[in-house]
Order: C-alpha cells, then structure tokens, then sequence
C-alpha cells in the first residue's frame, strides 16, 4: 500500500503547482491513499471550505491542519456540519487532535479504501514554542488505544504539526513500530532525514511547504526582511515566485502497517 502525504499548502502559487503534479504523481506511484496539509490554502492563513472541496476534488482523501486551523472562521460551520461517525469530506477535514477540549471538529479520521483496506490519519500539534495546545505524546497514546477499538487499523497515519525538530524526532521514536509513518509540518522547510525507524515507522522531521520558494516560508520576503531590518509590523501578504510542491511517498504491508520505504519528493513547475 502506498500512501501521498502533501506538504503544507501556501497561498495560490501552492495550490497551483499541487494541482499541477498531484494526479500525475499519484498515477505513477500507484497511490492508494492521498493526504494533503492545507493550512496555509487561503492566501497563507487557513484554509476556507470551498478550498478544501478542490483538494477533495483533485484527489485527495483526507486534509490536514495545525495552528492555523480556524484563520477562516467558515470552516467551523463546515467541520460542524457531519456527524463523529460520517466519511463525508467535511468529516475528512482535520484540526490537531490535541487542542483545547470540546472545540469543533476532530483529529482523527478512521476510514477505508474502496478495496476496504482500513487506515486512519491523525493530526497532532506540537506543544514547544507553540500555543494552546495540550501534550501531543499522551494524547497519541489514548488515540491510539481508540482506534485499537473501534476500526483496529493498522495503517495509521501521522501528521505532526510542530515547530521543534526535538520534539518530531522524539515523536517518531514515542511511536516507532505503532503507526505507519510519522510526518512533521509546520516549518516549511523540507528536512533531509527521511527513513524508516528500527520498529517500521517511516519518520521524516518536516515534508516542506509546497509554495512559493522565492520567499520567506511563503511570505513575501521583502515585507519579512522588512520586519526583520525595522522591527516593525506590517501585512504579511503569500509569494508567488518559484513554487514547488513538498511531499513523501510511504510505502508499508498493509496487513501490519509498517512501513519498508519512504521516499522524498520536490517538484517545481
Ligand atoms: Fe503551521
């Protein structure tokens, strides 16, 4: 079984070149399952319900989120709009799992290929240098004692959205041999220490954003360096130039769940 993760998705420019590669990629890696992180869909900040509907609609099977989750206020009524045990894609839209208790939406999604192959996907925020969020190690824990119980997947697998690379590498070793693969994002910077850990867990640090490169982590850098040079604020507004889409192929045996293989991928126009 081969699973698609997509690096966070940044403004139009990311949409485009995601558009671009998404079904050709797919086709020539055999992809079974399509998981795309698009927090950063709308103009760099969130994603809005309509946008969420043409990722659905290119082919992806389950999107991702993180801190930016609820920068488009209409996605709340989306989220809300299915129930706990529905497939529709509003139910296919993630927040991270481990947010303040009884917000809208869910971190988990628990669903099946047309072949019923079962899977699930978690999304996780990290909790150093970031905000509002409770320990993600615990709570993978508990999700995973969960979902031992209710579709018992063995393909699991994990986006976590984080910004210390000490905290996703010890995420990956908490889980090594537990889930299918454990994936950062966040940064937007694309790490080169894909593999697969010891106990058959593909483990990559980030993905990398897939936007615009000419940039700084997607935002126009004139208006960073600008910021960084006066100290003062001001509008930060998405890049265009030099787009590239940011991803990794996860190859596992779908019976046990663990991986064999994970491969890096950065396409440009
Ligand atoms: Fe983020």
């Amino acid at each position: 079984m081969k699973i698609l993760f997509v690096g966070d998705v940044f403004g139009s420019a990311g949409r485009r070149i995601v558009r671009e590669h998404l079904s050709h990629v797919r086709q020539s890696h055999q992809i079974d399952l399509t998981i795309i992180n698009g927090e950063n869909a709308a103009g760099g900040f969130g994603i809005t319900p309509s946008l969420a509907e043409e990722m659905f609609d290119w082919g992806a099977d389950v999107i991702t989120t993180g801190n930016h989750v609820w920068d488009k206020r209409e996605l709340i009524e989306y989220m809300k709009s299915v129930p706990a045990d529905s497939h529709e894609r509003p139910r296919r839209v993630l927040r991270p799992a481990n947010l303040q208790h009884g917000l809208p939406g869910y971190g988990v999604y628990e669903g099946s290929l047309p072949d019923g192959q079962r899977y699930a996907v978690i999304n996780l925020m990290g909790k150093v240098f970031m905000n509002g969020t409770n320990d993600p190690f615990n709570k993978a824990n508990q999700i995973l004692e969960s979902i031992q119980k209710s579709s018992n997947a063995k393909v699991i697998f994990l986006d976590f959205h984080a910004e210390a690379t000490s905290e996703k590498v010890a995420m990956g070793w908490h889980l090594d041999g537990r889930v299918t693969a454990v994936v950062g994002t966040h940064t937007h910077i694309p790490t080169a220490d894909e593999r697969v850990l010891p106990g058959g867990t593909a483990y990559q640090t980030d993905v990398g954003m897939s936007g615009p490169y000419d940039s700084v982590i997607g935002v126009e850098k004139d208006l960073v360096l600008n910021r960084f040079l006066t100290g003062m604020s001001g509008k930060f507004e998405a890049a265009i130039e030099n787009p590239k889409m940011c991803a990794v192929v996860v190859s596992c045996d779908p019976n046990t769940g663990k991986a064999y293989k994970i491969q890096r991928l950065m396409l440009g126009e």
